[in-house]
């Protein structure tokens, strides 16, 4: 088993531990790797109105995004799991929209359970901007 980069994982736990969710109790760490190296990273947020809870990867993914970036090199994703913590669906989406299909996916559980996927191989086929003429 491939090990994950070491600064996306602590990343990721920092974010983890800074998780908002007394709904749920299920702690999620993200962290995204921007074109210079850098890592930025996410932590889910929920609300007493359950359905605006935002995941630790798109919170990861729209912070750094809201920083400047517009492409994204990798990502990692943390919870405390059986299995290494796979992205819902629509997080796999919004991935998909600032990684390249061959970009590393590291899923992390407890006691380090990892494993290494990519944007297309979680999401093959995405829906994306050609699909409506548009090049961001
Ligand atoms: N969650 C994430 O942050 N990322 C995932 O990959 C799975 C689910 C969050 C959403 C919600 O705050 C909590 O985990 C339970 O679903």
């Amino acid at each position: 088993m491939m090990q994950p980069p070491q600064d996306l994982l602590d990343a990721a736990q920092a974010a983890q531990r800074r998780a908002y969710a007394p709904y749920s109790r299920f702690h999620v760490g993200a962290a995204v790797r921007l074109p210079d190296g850098n890592v930025v990273a996410g932590a889910n947020v929920e609300n007493a109105s359950y359905g605006l809870a935002c995941c630790a990867e798109r919170t990861a993914v729209f912070t750094a995004v809201a920083q400047g970036a517009r492409s994204l090199r990798e990502v990692l994703v943390v919870a405390d799991t059986d299995r290494p913590v796979p992205p819902c669906g629509a997080c796999r989406q919004v991935l998909s929209e600032f990684l390249p299909p061959d970009a590393p996916v590291w899923l992390v559980g407890r006691d380090g359970a990892a494993a290494r996927t990519t944007v297309g191989e979680i999401l093959p086929g995405a829906f994306g901007p050609g699909d409506l003429g548009i090049t961001p």
